[in-house]
């Protein structure tokens, strides 16, 4: 079987970016992703669940296991020399490295070190998100604007996700494949190579608990899912983890669509467009699903602030188009 790397070598001549360096960039990733692999794994043994006493920028509660894989993920990077800035969840402000190697770092990443936090202690799927670009600024420190690009001058994304089994599954704008860490030889191995969403899809994952403060459309587009039409395999099936990374793949294997939507509290929603809906966009168009804020394409919104928040409906594409016939029909 092929492992992530002999892959990557191979991809090479696939794409213009494609250097030693951007494959060390991945092997990195990689390295950090087996080492935060390690430590969930035992979570609940060793003192490591928990809280760890602070807040991100946003005033969540930071665990434990965020800090853990934010360092071990930075840490990563910093070794390897090639990224000069990183954009995380877990640090308020832009994250630079200092050294003269480090700064001469062609690409600056975005990353969710740790997604779906809130499931740690419950053995439920979390994952990691990452978003490399090229920077744009010429050298020195990386700046915040080499991480305020548009979601389509990503050169690659992709997220791990800690589940039954552990999976890396990234996109150089190349289509998308998936490779599945063997524990017993540490490797990442090509285990679903070219992921396309499946043309139908029957799975809505959405917090519905938040019913009442959605837009009409929203409410509308959820009354469609429920009602009964065989032919289209309605009533569709509701499945929500809680980690997007986990609806997310599960929804890429299946075929269905996730929801989190902006509301009369929150019109931005919750997650985060630089390190949550740009990468998980990239993936899904790359799969040939289709990613919006209900309006319009995740990757075509300028960012405006490293923690920026936007409504995300993600999945398979006719799925998200008929979410977005419902946003136009029902507009407020
Ligand atoms: P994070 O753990 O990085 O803060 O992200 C949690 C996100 C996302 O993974 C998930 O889909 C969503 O929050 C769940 O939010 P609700 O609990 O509001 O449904
Ligand atoms: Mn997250
Ligand atoms: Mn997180």
């Amino acid at each position: 079987m092929k492992t992530l790397i002999e892959f990557i070598n191979d991809k090479q001549a696939d794409f213009p970016y494609a250097s030693g360096e951007f494959t060390r960039l991945l092997n990195d990733i990689g390295i950090a992703a087996k080492l935060v692999n390690r430590e969930i794994n035992k979570a609940g043994l060793a003192d490591i669940n928990g809280y760890f006493g602070t807040q991100n920028v946003q005033g969540e509660d930071q665990k434990k296991l965020d800090v853990f894989a934010n360092d071990c993920f930075l840490a990563a990077m910093r070794h390897g020399g090639m990224v000069c800035a990183v954009a995380s969840e877990e640090n308020d402000e832009l994250y630079t490295y200092d050294s003269a190697f480090s700064q001469k770092g062609k690409y600056v990443v975005a990353m969710d070190p740790l997604d779906g936090s809130s499931n740690i202690e419950v053995n439920v799927p979390i994952g990691t998100i990452f978003s490399i670009y090229r920077r744009i600024s010429d050298s020195g420190s990386g700046t915040v604007n080499d991480l305020l690009q548009q979601g389509n001058r990503q050169i690659a994304a992709g997220y791990v996700i800690y589940g039954s089994s552990t999976m890396l599954v990234y996109s150089t704008g190349h289509g998308v494949n998936g490779f599945t860490l063997d524990p017993s030889v540490g490797l990442f191995l090509l285990s679903h190579p070219d992921m396309t969403f499946p043309e139908g899809g029957n799975i809505y994952s959405i917090n519905e608990a938040n019913y009442i403060y959605f837009h009409e459309g929203v409410k509308q587009y959820i009354k469609y899912c429920q009602q009964d039409d065989p032919a289209t395999l309605r009533p569709y099936t509701t499945r929500y983890i809680g980690s997007l990374v986990a609806d997310f793949h599960r929804n890429l294997i299946r075929g269905g669509i996730y929801i989190y939507p902006g509301t009369k509290k929150n019109p931005n929603g919750k997650l985060r467009l630089l390190y949550e809906c740009n990468p998980i966009a990239f993936l899904a168009e790359q799969a040939g699903g289709k990613a919006s804020n209900g309006y319009i394409r995740i990757l075509d919104i300028q960012p405006t602030e490293l923690h920026q928040r936007v409504p995300l409906f993600v999945g398979s594409k006719a799925m998200v188009e008929k979410a977005e016939e419902m946003m136009k029909l029902y507009s407020e």
